[in-house]
C-alpha cells in the first residue's frame, strides 16, 4: 500500500542537509518513505492525501517523558505558583498513588497520555520508571512502559524512597532491582541533583547500568549548578536533560563531547563519527517550575546538540505538547523556529540514538524526513512551521502519520 501527500506549502525535512522544499510530496510506503521531491515529478501511489497548502514536518520526537503514574498533584502545583519553590520530594507522593494503582488503571492512565500525545504529532517517544522505587514496582513500571513507548528508561535512582537510606538504596538500584527492569529497558538514568542523588550514588548506578548493556541518560542542573552534566560527558551518556544551571566548564564538555561528530556524515548518512552528549531542555518544565530556561542559544551557538522534549509528569510539566515547547523555545529560549523543530525532531532522535537507521536492532531512522526512514509524519493547519510560534496556543495539527498509519487527531 502506498500513499502519495501532495501539494505540500512546506516541507521540512531536518535532513542531514537540512533541506526545506517547497511545493513538494511525500510518498510513504508501508513503514517507510519511499519518495520526496517536487509535488510536479510525484510518482502514482494507490492512495493520494491532497495537504491542501499546508506544512508537513517530522513528527515530534519526545526523548524525556515520565508517563507510568497515578494520582494528581494540582495541590503542590497551586502551593508553586503561590510562590513555593520545587523541590524533589513531590515524587513521593505520586509513587505513594502509583503503587496502590492496578497494571489496568496505570497502563490505561499511560495508554491515554500516549494517545494524547500521538494527537498532536507526537511520533516517537521515551518514558521511564521512577514512581514505583522498589524491586517489585519499579519492574512493573518497566514493563508497562515497554508496552505503551517506544523507548524506555530505567529511572529506579529517581529519590530515595521513604525509610531508606540512601546508600542501601542505590546498591538496591545497581543490584536486583537493575536484574529485574533489564528485559524491558534499553536506557538508564540518574535524578543527579541536591535532595535526590549525589555525583558518587549517580556514577555508581550509570556504570552498573552501562556495564549491564544499557545506554545512559542523566537528569542533571535542574535545580542548581552541579555535577550532572560533567558526569554524563564523563560516562558517555546520550544525553543530559534539563540544564538549566550550567557553567562555562559544563558547556565546553558538551560541545567537546561533539568535537569529532559529523553531523552530515561523509556519505549524507547524518550520525557518523564519535556522538557525544545531547542537552535536553525542557521548556515546559522551566516554567511550571519558574526555573530560569536552559540556555538553549547558547548551547547551539557553542556547537552542542540541544533536544527539546516535554517531561510530561505529575510534578514539574504535566503536558505532553511538543508544540508548546517549540513555542516556548522561539520566543523565549531565542531559536529560530528550524532550530527549535529539529531539536524537538532530529535531535530528540539523536538523544534516543534512533536518527540514523544503522541500529542493531535494525529499527528505521527517525526524527528526519528521508527515503527509508519511518514513515512519520506531522501536517500542520498552516502553510509553514513558522505559525507554531507565530500562533501560539492555537492547536495546529491537522494530521499525524505514526509508521505510515494515518492517526486519530483530536
Ligand atoms: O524531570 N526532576 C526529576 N524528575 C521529574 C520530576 C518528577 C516529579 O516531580 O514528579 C522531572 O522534572
Amino acid at each position: 500500500m502506498s500513499t502519495l501527500i501532495t501539494n505540500i506549502a512546506e516541507l521540512m525535512t531536518q535532513d542531514a542537509e537540512h533541506r526545506v522544499l517547497r511545493d513538494a510530496a511525500v510518498v510513504i510506503e508501508g513503514e517507510r518513505i519511499s519518495w520526496l521531491g517536487p509535488a510536479a515529478g510525484a510518482p502514482a501511489a494507490d492512495e493520494r492525501v491532497d495537504a491542501g497548502g499546508r506544512a508537513l514536518l517530522p513528527g515530534w520526537v519526545d526523548s524525556h517523558t515520565h508517563l507510568i503514574f497515578a494520582g494528581d498533584r494540582t495541590a503542590e502545583f497551586e502551593a508553586r505558583m503561590a510562590g513555593e519553590s520545587y523541590s524533589a520530594g513531590g515524587i513521593a507522593v505520586t509513587t505513594g498513588a502509583t503503587r496502590s494503582a492496578s497494571d489496568f488503571d496505570l497502563t490505561r492512565l499511560a495508554m491515554g497520555r500516549v494517545a494524547e500525545a500521538v494527537s498532536q504529532g507526537t511520533t516517537y517517544l521515551e518514558t521511564k520508571t521512577g514512581y514505583g522505587l522498589d524491586l517489585e514496582n519499579e519492574a512493573r513500571s518497566a514493563r508497562i512502559a515497554s508496552t505503551v513507548a517506544d523507548e524506555v528508561t530505567y529511572l529506579g535512582a529517581h529519590l530515595v524512597p521513604a525509610g531508606m537510606d540512601a546508600e542501601e538504596y542505590t546498591e538496591l538500584v545497581c543490584g536486583p532491582m537493575l536484574t529485574a527492569v533489564r528485559p524491558y529497558v534499553r536506557w538508564a538514568d540518574v535524578f543527579c541533583e541536591q535532595g535526590a542523588f549525589n555525583e558518587d550514588q549517580s556514577r555508581r548506578v550509570l556504570l552498573a547500568c552501562k556495564a549491564a548493556g544499557l545506554g545512559l541518560r542523566v537528569h542533571g542542573n535542574q535545580l542548581g549548578e552541579g555535577p550532572g552534566v560533567r558526569l554524563a560527558v564523563e560516562v558517555g551518556a546520550a544525553s543530559v536533560d534539563h540544564v538549566n544551571y550550567l557553567s562555562a566548564a559544563d558547556v565546553d564538555a558538551l560541545a567537546a563531547s561533539w568535537s569529532g561528530w559529523d553531523a552530515a556524515g561523509g556519505s549524507g548518512t547524518p550520525g557518523s563519527g564519535q556522538r557525544g552528549t545531547v542537552a535536553t531542555c525542557l521548556p515546559a518544565c522551566d516554567l511550571s517550575t519558574r526555573q530560569p530556561l536552559a540556555p538553549g542559544r547558547e548551547l547551539l551557538d557553542a556547537g552542542v546538540q540541544l533536544a527539546l522534549a516535554s517531561n510530561c509528569n505529575p510534578g514539574t510539566s504535566y503536558t505532553s505538547s511538543m508544540a508548546f515547547c517549540v513555542t516556548t523555545a522561539v520566543l523565549q529560549m531565542r531559536l529560530s523556529v528550524h532550530e527549535a523543530v529539529r531539536a524537538a525532531t532530529y535531535g530528540g532522535a539523536l538523544a534516543l540514538g534512533r536518527e540514523s537507521g544503522n541500529d542493531a536492532d535494525g529499527a528505521r531512522a527517525v526524527g528526519s524526513i528521508a527515503v527509508g526512514h519511518r514513515a512519520d509524519l506531522h501536517l500542520l493547519n498552516a502553510p509553514s512551521a513558522t505559525h507554531l510560534a507565530y500562533r501560539p496556543g492555537i492547536p495546529l495539527t491537522h494530521a499525524v502519520w505514526r509508521a505510515g498509519v494515518a492517526q486519530p487527531v483530536r
